[in-house]
């Protein structure tokens, strides 16, 4: 298969185009500055040129607290970019696999959200990422897998270890939000699956994170004690650490679907402390 990965130069996209090649396939990989979702023309002149047989769409606005500030810019790349790329994928006859995000949800359940349960986005990162869910279904419903993930860490971005893994260097503790509950998901896992639904090509939603669930504070510790630190990570609730926009208390995922199961976050975060360079400061 060929396979577009749209935000190739991002945290997940590289490991996409890792997981494409490693599975014998052919990676069409375009970082943003090779091609801008935003622009129509350009990405349908993609399509034309690469034909691929599906994207893997992993550009976004993805500055959750400065789209905020930027509601129209975070909406023209996460809800129009993303309608533009099913759109052409859907004219050249490619599957569309596009990635979306828990903070779809209010964070008020208190069981895992499956795939058909009510959204409630809190803030405009969240509104313009439901945007691009319509949009993928508007423009290529039965050509499309939109994937529902969570809480991404990988080697190839900025994420909250390597955050963590910083801080716990410099100081002797750490304040962390305890009252926040999510899916911790290895991006060298999800892009795994992601590949692998290039190729299944289900259609409509499906959530797809790491298993097991746990708070930052709880992911912090486990970071701190694997990294060997003596830092003292402590339990802060959210109003200590307030940030522009506001997110899901609890967004756990679960599936009511024939989702791909990823591992466990526990083993997710031993790979990418493996895969993190000795000596290198995150
Ligand atoms: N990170 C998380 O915790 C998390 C959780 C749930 C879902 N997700 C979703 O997972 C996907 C991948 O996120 P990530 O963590 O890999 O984010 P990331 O590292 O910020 O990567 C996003 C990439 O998209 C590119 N991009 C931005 N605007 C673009 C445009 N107009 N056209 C083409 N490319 C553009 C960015 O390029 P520049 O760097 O040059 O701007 C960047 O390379 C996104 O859909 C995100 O919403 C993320």
């Amino acid at each position: 298969m060929r396979i577009l990965i749209t935000g190739a130069g991002g945290m997940l996209g590289i490991d996409v185009r890792r997981a494409v090649e490693a599975a014998g396939h052919e990676a069409i990989a375009l970082s943003r500055a090779q091609l801008d979702i935003r622009d129509a023309r350009a990405v349908a002149e993609a399509f034309a040129g690469a034909a691929p047989d599906a994207v893997v769409n992993c550009a976004a606005w993805t500055d959750v607290d400065g789209a905020e500030e930027q509601p129209d810019e975070a909406l023209a790349v996460n809800g129009n970019g993303a309608g533009n790329l099913a759109a052409a994928a859907a004219a050249s006859g490619a599957w569309t696999v596009h990635v979306s995000s828990d903070y779809v949800f209010d964070g008020s359940a208190s069981r895992p959200y499956v795939e058909s349960d009510p959204v409630g986005p809190l803030g405009a990162y969240a509104r313009s990422k439901l945007a691009g869910e319509l949009a993928v279904s508007r423009e290529a419903a039965d050509h499309a897998t939109i994937v529902r993930t969570a809480w991404l860490f990988g080697v190839g971005g900025r994420c909250f270890p390597k955050t963590i893994l910083r801080l716990a260097a410099e100081r002797d503790h750490l304040d962390v939000v305890c009252d926040q509950v999510g899916c911790p998901t290895f991006t060298g896992h999800l892009a795994r699956a992601l590949v692998d639904l290039a190729a299944e090509r289900i259609p409509g939603t499906l959530h797809v994170a790491g298993s097991g669930s746990c708070s930052w504070f709880d992911f912090a510790r486990a970071i701190v004690e694997r990294a060997g630190l003596e830092c003292d990570v402590r339990r802060i609730p959210s109003e200590r650490y307030p940030t522009p926009a506001r997110r899901p208390a609890y967004s756990v995922l679960g599936t009511e679907r024939d989702a791909p199961r990823l591992p466990e976050w526990t083993g997710g975060l031993s790979e990418f402390m493996e895969q993190l360079a000795p000596g290198v400061t995150p």
